[in-house]
């Protein structure tokens, strides 16, 4: 079999409707809520970058254009940047799309699951492995890591087998995530038997939960064309790359770092405060601002 070294391509699933934002997402997609200044489409695209990635393959819906247009040139914006000597400015909106970083569109004109708006990316990715990033997970590494995709990218490299991340989470919200149960394969590393989406705490087969980072191979686009509906009636993927574990080592990766769940609620604000007290801009002086408010709390 060929030897897999790295990979290219990076499919992001962003048709979803965030109906756990509303109204805040009616208009525009979730993937553009910011955390401190940057969407959360970009983190998981800088993420990608950092791991290798150069081809970012989006499967969106309709209003989703602001991610299009974010990833592209502003020309207009640009120029007046540049005309008012913004150096700085104008470097931070050209950064967003590095020369070397190729952006492809394509639809998903149903939404019937995470299973389905991977398969829409089939045509892009070809017969090559590729990684899935959901942008609702922000991931972040340890300080000085170049983020949890690229610490999976090298795993996979030497595993030559599909990884996903997992994480521990509380029995109570099993029914959150796809839970993966295996034996213990090497560091971080398990190799998965059992794979379920959003099992009851009753019928959970471990505790470990699917965080949204996957390094797949090809092999699992026949899986999901072959899945019937699952759980909430959707073609899932976790379905898909249970049926691929019957003929290839499939791998979770204990990730090093921390996920935020921007999802929801909570997770979105513990990812904006956290973000921000290390934002170098305004890290320092809102901390002050944390610190003064939380004693106003003390004191009712
Ligand atoms: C998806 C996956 C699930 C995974 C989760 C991580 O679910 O289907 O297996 O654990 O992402 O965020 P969703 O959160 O889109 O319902």
């Amino acid at each position: 079999m060929k030897k897999f070294t790295g990979i290219h391509k990076a499919v992001f699933p962003v048709a979803g409707l965030g109906t756990r934002f509303l109204p805040a997402t009616k208009a525009q997609p979730k993937e553009m809520l910011p955390i401190v200044d940057k969407p959360l489409i970009q983190y998981a695209v800088e993420e990608a970058y950092a791991a290798g990635a150069r081809h970012m393959i989006f499967v969106t819906g309709r209003n989703k254009r602001a991610i299009e247009d974010h990833f592209d040139t502003a020309y207009e914006l640009e120029n007046e940047l540049e005309a008012g000597g913004k150096t700085q400015l104008l470097e931070l909106v050209r950064s967003l799309a590095p020369a070397d970083m190729v952006c492809s569109y394509v639809r998903q004109p149903r939404t019937l699951g995470l299973g389905h708006a991977v398969l829409c990316a089939q045509p892009l990715v070809g017969d090559e492995p590729f990684a899935v990033l959901l942008a609702d997970d922000l991931m972040c590494g340890p300080a000085g890591d170049q983020g949890v995709l690229a610490q999976m990218v090298r795993v996979f490299e030497s595993a030559q087998a599909s990884l996903i991340a997992v994480q521990e989470v509380p029995l109570e919200h099993t029914r959150r995530y796809g839970i993966v149960a295996g034996s213990p394969a090497g560091e971080r590393l398990i190799r998965i038997d059992r794979m379920v989406e959003k099992p009851s705490p009753e019928s959970a087969p471990s505790r470990m939960g699917v965080a949204g980072r996957y390094v797949l191979t090809p092999s699992v686009f026949d899986h999901i064309r072959r899945q019937e509906r699952g759980a909430g009636g959707e073609i899932q993927l976790t379905d898909a790359i249970a049926k691929l574990i019957e003929s290839e080592g499939v791998y979770a990766y204990q990730y090093a770092g921390k996920r935020y769940d921007c999802g929801s609620k909570e997770g979105f604000l513990e990812a904006t405060v956290e973000l921000a007290l290390r934002h170098p801009e305004v890290g320092e002086r809102f901390a002050a601002y944390l610190k003064s408010v939380s004693g106003d709390a003390g004191r009712g």
